[in-house]
């Protein structure tokens, strides 16, 4: 057997923490797998004495985990720190640059950074492999990149944030309150260190700024991405939601138009019986949609420890077996730049939620309002009555253009008898 593969993980939070656990755990399959061991030589985290429940032994411990990527005795740095600057961009951007693999679940850093730190790659002739930053467990890169490279992808879309998916999942499940959703998910380490990534779309389109990059052959572009996340979603939106037909999920949306690569990330309405719908939880889904396969459906575990090693160790035993692929699925220097396009002119359907005065003709010029713009309702509810108190509204349109639509509600919020920001959700048919 060839020397073994030295490798040293950066960052022992619960996916690093995992990545060791799982490395020794199915040692002797990883080998035949690879046709050489994959030996974990050192690692380093901030903590030395926290309790990980990990074997250890035989693992040198190294405080600076910068000083890893100038180690001789080091071939692959997995980095699982975490965030797009500071130490990880620096540990990165050494270990490529001495020529030493880099395998990374860090999902801000290859968005924001992605294109610079390929071409390093590319250059030095080592691997930038990130496949654990996409959708936890699921082998969404390598799906794309090697199993549909035969295809043109005209468009993606998935719930690709396990945490927010887990939060709108238990409260349309179990009426739990948001905050307290979102607490459990933290103490089950699916959240992000600064949670406010998970539920505010964020961390999507992290993913979905590289999930773009792979399947349209472009320059990772997180800056274009219309984001918004899901703190807006109310109870009464999935109640709502529910009775229609359709489930509310946070969705990454990258499609090839005509006029350039539309992405967004946001609240939508899917069919109960769209594919998408069926994860729940703490599940990611992806669809890919391309000329030759039609559509593809990826569904697994998209955060926690376990699924994210699964990723990571599989990218061990890729570069270990010597099949280094570009970050990207083509030379980094061969990415066409970025083309955005403009979402406005989407053309879709609404749901929008709106407290209102109970008076007479308020629907009437709520309705006025949309007809002028273009578009119309399909149906409305008005919320129980409450002695003169505002009530809700709830309404769904048939489908309008977006510039239209936003242009419609920021007439509608200014309405004397509306008397909350209206919540507006897109509704996707799929
Ligand atoms: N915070 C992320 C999520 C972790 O909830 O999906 C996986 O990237």
């Amino acid at each position: 057997m060839v020397n073994a593969m030295r490798i040293a993980v950066a960052g022992l939070g619960t996916v690093g923490a995992a990545t060791a656990a799982l490395l020794r755990r199915n040692a002797p399959i990883l080998s035949q797998r690879a046709g050489r061991r994959l030996e974990l030589v050192a690692v380093s985290s901030r903590d030395r004495r926290k309790n990980r429940e990990i074997d250890l032994s035989g693992v040198e411990w190294v405080e600076d985990a910068e000083a890893l990527a100038a180690r001789p005795d080091i071939d692959i740095v997995v980095e699982t720190i975490g965030g797009s600057e500071g130490i990880a961009r620096a540990l990165v951007t050494a270990a490529l640059r001495n020529g030493k693999h880099v395998v990374t679940a860090n999902k801000a850093l290859v968005a924001l950074h992605g294109q610079e730190l390929a071409e390093l790659a590319a250059t030095r002739n080592v691997a930038l492999a990130f496949e654990a930053a996409v959708a936890g467990g699921i082998p969404v890169l390598k799906t794309l990149r090697e199993g549909l490279a035969a295809n043109r992808v005209y468009e993606i879309h998935g719930i690709l944030n396990g945490t927010s998916n887990f939060i709108l999942t238990e409260m349309r499940e179990t009426g739990r309150a948001f905050d307290d959703v979102l607490a459990e998910a933290q103490r089950l380490g699916y959240a992000e260190a600064d949670p406010s990534f998970d539920v505010d779309g964020i961390d999507t389109a992290h993913k979905l700024a590289i999930l773009t990059a792979l399947a349209f052959g472009r320059q990772v572009d997180f800056a274009s991405i219309s984001i918004e996340g899901i703190r807006s979603i109310d109870p009464t939106d999935i109640a709502f939601a529910s009775e229609l037909g359709y489930r509310i999920k946070l969705l990454a949306i990258a499609r090839q138009t005509e006029r350039g690569v539309e992405q967004r990330v946001h609240p939508c309405m899917v069919p109960i019986k769209a594919p998408i719908a069926a994860a729940e939880g703490v599940f990611n889904a992806v669809v890919a949609a391309g000329d030759a396969v039609d559509k593809v459906l990826l569904v697994g575990r998209g955060a926690g420890g376990g699924p994210t090693a699964s990723a990571i160790v599989a990218d061990l035993v890729d570069i270990a077996s010597g099949r280094i692929a570009p970050s990207f699925g083509i030379d980094p220097r061969h990415l066409l730049p970025p083309e955005p396009a403009d979402i406005g002119e989407r053309v879709g359907a609404y749901y929008l939620r709106l407290k209102v005065e109970d008076r007479p003709g308020v629907v009437a010029d709520i309705a006025a309002i949309l007809r002028a713009q273009g578009s119309s309702l399909e149906s409305v509810v008005l919320g129980g009555r409450s002695q003169g108190l505002p009530v809700p509204l709830l309404l769904t349109t048939h489908d309008a253009r977006e510039r239209d639509m936003r242009q419609a509600v920021a007439h509608i919020a200014a309405l004397p008898s509306v008397t909350e920001t209206p919540c507006l959700i897109r509704i996707e048919g799929f």
